[in-house]
């Protein structure tokens, strides 16, 4: 017979044909996992809305860490979770702060893990606003001073990765100088370069008590609608000299990983955020979806579309799913 059409089943035939030509995979190694640390002794809050994940204090800490390094993976995303909150976010950059605390103890007892710290206020303020506020307004040049103080101190507490979330404009270029200048030239930026105004970080604001106390974050944070300003976001991050470029949330905005990909020969990072988590736990836990299943898709989908990391709060669960 003639040949009219093509054969893609030939190599979805068997397991082993399907292995030989994928594309992509999900390694341990890309898995970025969140953590939230709180003051206190013998604390292991678990989020509501997150079940699964904890706000820990030191000591829970660092058996959680134990846990983490037996499973593979390689790098934590530090939030801390202060009592003190202030209009200035003071312990943001105070060295002693339960952050740099924690961070300080992971160094100490696993020097080789990866410790990225968000670089951002609005753990740190009475406002929960990610800067400071004059007359009802985020002021952007004040805050970025607080800024680069706070990654300073962050690089003195032993973060091998400065992650600045708070999207204030020249956030790159202010944490460079200050790290530059206090001899941290050789620590790298991961900036949240396209971070967009969304619901979907709901649950995590009840992990990182960082609700803003009035109004919302549309006039830092991007317009959900645009692609094209977040090219230009990001590309104001590398000129500053970002080192990472991070695509927040991931899911509902996966086009921006494929776009940033594209446009940039930086890794790229996928923040698989928290409500993107809650879904699928609320999902699985009443037995309507096939979690691993899902989760693994969703990954995958992330490295398909571009991504190189992918911070997930699924990454314990995923680690141990790759190791079987
Ligand atoms: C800001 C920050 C937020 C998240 C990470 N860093 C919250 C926000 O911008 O309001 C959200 C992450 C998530 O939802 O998982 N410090």
């Amino acid at each position: 017979m003639v040949q009219t059409f093509d054969r893609h089943r030939r190599l979805r035939k068997s397991a082993a044909m399907r292995n030989l030509v994928r594309e992509n995979h999900v390694r341990v190694e890309d898995l970025i996992y969140p953590l939230f640390v709180v003051e206190g002794t013998g604390i292991k809050n678990e989020i509501p809305s997150m079940p699964g994940v904890y706000q820990l204090s030191l000591d829970t800490l660092a058996e959680e860490m134990k846990e983490i390094v037996a499973l593979g993976i390689q790098a934590v995303l530090m939030f801390g979770v202060p009592v003190h909150k202030d209009a200035c976010g003071t312990e943001a950059y105070n060295d002693d702060a339960i952050t740099q605390q924690a961070m300080r103890l992971i160094k100490e007892a696993h020097p080789e893990m990866l410790v990225i710290a968000d670089t951002c206020l609005c753990e740190y303020t009475d406002h929960g606003h990610c800067g400071v506020i004059h007359e009802g307004e985020v002021v952007n040049d004040e805050t970025l001073k607080l800024l680069g103080q706070t990654a300073v101190s962050q690089a003195k507490a032993g973060a091998d990765i400065i992650a600045p979330s708070n999207m204030m404009d020249g956030f790159v270029v202010a944490i460079r100088e200050a790290l530059d200048e206090a001899g941290f030239e050789h620590i790298p930026i991961m900036s949240y370069a396209v971070k967009y105004a969304s619901a979907f970080y709901g649950p995590f604001r009840d992990a990182a008590g960082s609700t803003p106390q009035f109004g919302d974050r549309k006039s830092y944070q991007m317009d959900a609608a645009n692609a094209r300003e977040g090219l230009r976001e990001a590309a104001s991050d590398v000129k500053e000299g970002a080192d990472f470029l991070i695509v927040k949330p991931g899911l509902a905005f996966m086009d921006m990983v494929l776009r940033l990909r594209e446009n940039f020969n930086l890794p790229i990072v996928a923040y698989n955020v928290s409500a993107e988590y809650s879904m699928v736990k609320a999902a699985a836990l009443n037995g309507w979806i096939d979690e691993e299943r899902i989760v693994m898709e969703t990954l995958v989908g992330f490295k398909r579309a571009g991504a190189d990391l992918i911070i997930t709060y699924h990454a314990k669960d995923v680690a141990k799913w790759l190791a079987r």
